[in-house]
């Protein structure tokens, strides 16, 4: 059996409930970074690309999430974003989403698993 595709990004201790993690990687064998994230204790993990223009959240401030550290926000004109499914929650792309990746947590440890995904020798803060 094959062994699924697993790309680190930290030890599950390392993410606390509103942090997140910038990873860099190949998404469809394009150079992206993705959003991971905790909320309420769930792992989530986003394309940093925001709906309305071709983005990334953090592209104007070094945050993606708000000041209240409830939803993510666009740091380019201030869409905000539901943590836990991706959704705008903004007149502005109302009801588009975010790309979501497929995540898991493994032994104490933070994974991106999404087959779309390769690593690309990871930089992340
Ligand atoms: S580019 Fe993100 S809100 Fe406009």
């Amino acid at each position: 059996m094959r062994e699924k595709r697993k790309l680190a990004v930290c030890a599950s201790a390392d993410l606390g409930d509103r942090q997140h993690r910038i990873v860099h990687l190949l998404f469809k064998g394009k150079k992206h970074t993705a959003i991971v994230l905790r909320h309420a204790g769930q792992v989530y993990a986003y394309l940093n690309q925001c709906v309305h223009m071709v983005r990334r959240l953090d592209c104007v401030h070094d945050a993606v999430f708000d000041e209240q550290q409830e939803n993510l926000r666009c740091s380019m004109h201030g869409i905000v974003y539901d943590p836990a499914t991706g959704e705008s929650l903004s007149v502005l792309c109302s009801g588009e989403k975010l790309e979501s990746l497929r995540s898991a947590e493994i032994d104490g440890q933070i994974y991106i698993t999404d087959k779309r995904v390769k690593s690309e020798l990871c930089s992340r803060r």
